[in-house]
């Protein structure tokens, strides 16, 4: 049977263009989907840079303004892979012009913008998604599958760490192309928006919402050079920020995130302690879920550590032989074939747009709690 194609418009051909495009030139030749994406367009404000990125990954036209490729009648979907500050204004012109939107992460700057956001789209009624990939990696798909079984019981603790080591010196400067994420009006916030987001989306999955938090935040580095002024300007982000919440089930949570932990790259671990059981993942070794059972004969009851990479783990039985790994690129595909899948069913595939948002949420109560010192409630 013929395919239907779905026009991607592409904005931003940094890191994630590279990760989305990938992803949507290979879903489908591993899924069986009834969509062909086909990339129509990639916009980036340097002609010359996006047409080489064009004819690399295969783009069939190049833009310069997102709103030119918005506007456009042969685009039905747009991805959205621009710094955090503009996602507000693009998705918000796509819902408007009846497009489909897939956001990058975090959703927007903050929860004000996020519901005016969903308000938009949610009225246009376009199918959306936010990539918040990591729920993709087959072994946290895994850990969702154990968990939704009830067979490990009451939940009683959730922790969760995402630790990198970029930002410790001091003449690093801030802002621009390179370095928006240091500069609080292009990301919105530090660390808190940028990697435990995505800790908090995989939580809220895996253990259900948060209601309450209290958390304390840190600027190493109070001023820094301005790459688009020259200047040397205050440090308004978070440099690292920890945190304390109760989730709605009971159980206690414990975040940290610092781009100030010498000697890590991008350690996202999380673990959960229930009743009969627990699980744990780490980022570095992403295709193992360990798993203690307490239900084990006693006398050999201890840590399993489980390879995800046999025929019916999540995904795996569109990919290799048993046995083989899968790595950081696979989530991407993974949420571009259940986005497919989705526009086949007509069930949503999340994070939608609304689910972002209650991640938003929480990033604005823990900023806010870091700011005044007190619990603050979601
Ligand atoms: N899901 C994840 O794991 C993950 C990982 C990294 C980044 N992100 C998110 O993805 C988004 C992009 O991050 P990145 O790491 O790819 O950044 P990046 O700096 O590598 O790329 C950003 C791109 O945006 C383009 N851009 C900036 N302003 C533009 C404009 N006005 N019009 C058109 N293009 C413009 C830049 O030219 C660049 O190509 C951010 O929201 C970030 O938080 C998510």
């Amino acid at each position: 049977m013929a395919k239907k194609p779905l026009n991607i418009g592409m904005i931003g051909y940094g890191f994630m263009g590279k990760a989305h495009t990938n992803a949507w030139t290979t879903a489908n030749r591993f899924f069986e989907l009834e969509h062909q994406p086909v990339l129509k367009a990639i916009c980036a404000r340097n002609a010359d840079a996006a047409q080489t990125f064009a004819d690399n990954w295969g783009y069939e036209s190049v833009e310069t303004d997102w709103k030119a490729l918005v506007a456009r009648d042969d685009i039905d979907a747009v991805d959205v892979c621009v710094p955090n500050n503009l996602h507000k204004d693009i998705a918000i012109a796509c819902a408007e012009a009846g497009k489909m939107v897939l956001c990058e992460k975090p959703l927007a700057i903050n929860a004000q913008d996020g519901e005016v956001m969903c308000q938009a789209i949610e009225k246009a009624g376009v199918p959306n998604m936010v990539w918040y990939n990591y729920r993709r990696i087959p072994a946290v798909t895994f850990a969702k599958h154990i968990i939704d079984t009830g067979d490990l019981g009451k939940v009683f603790h959730y922790r969760a760490n995402f630790l990198q080591d970029w930002t410790i010196s001091s003449d690093l400067p801030q802002g621009g192309a390179a370095l928006w994420r240091l500069d609080a009006k292009a990301a919105g916030s530090g660390v808190t928006g940028d990697l435990l987001a995505h800790c908090i989306d995989t939580a809220i999955w895996l253990n259900g919402s948060i209601s309450n938090v209290s958390a304390m935040t840190e600027t190493f580095v109070k001023e820094r050079m301005h790459n688009e002024t020259g200047k040397v300007e205050p440090v308004g982000i978070d440099d690292a920020c920890a945190f304390l919440c109760r989730f709605d089930n009971g159980s206690l949570g414990v975040f940290e995130s610092t781009r100030y932990a010498r000697g890590h790259k991008a350690l996202y671990t999380f673990e959960i302690n229930c009743e009969h059981g627990s699980l744990r993942w780490d980022l570095h070794d992403l295709n193992r879920l360990e798993y203690f059972s307490h239900r084990d004969e006693g006398t050999v009851r201890g840590w399993r550590s489980i390879h995800v990479s046999d025929g019916d783990h999540p995904y795996l039985g569109n990919w290799w032989v048993p046995g083989l790994c899968l790595g950081y690129e696979h989530s991407f595909v993974h949420q571009v074939a259940d986005f497919l899948k989705s526009l086949e069913t007509g069930e949503p595939a999340g994070p939608t747009f609304r689910d972002a948002l209650e991640t938003q949420k929480v990033c604005d109560a823990v900023l806010a709690s870091g700011k005044s010192g007190s619990w603050t409630n979601v």
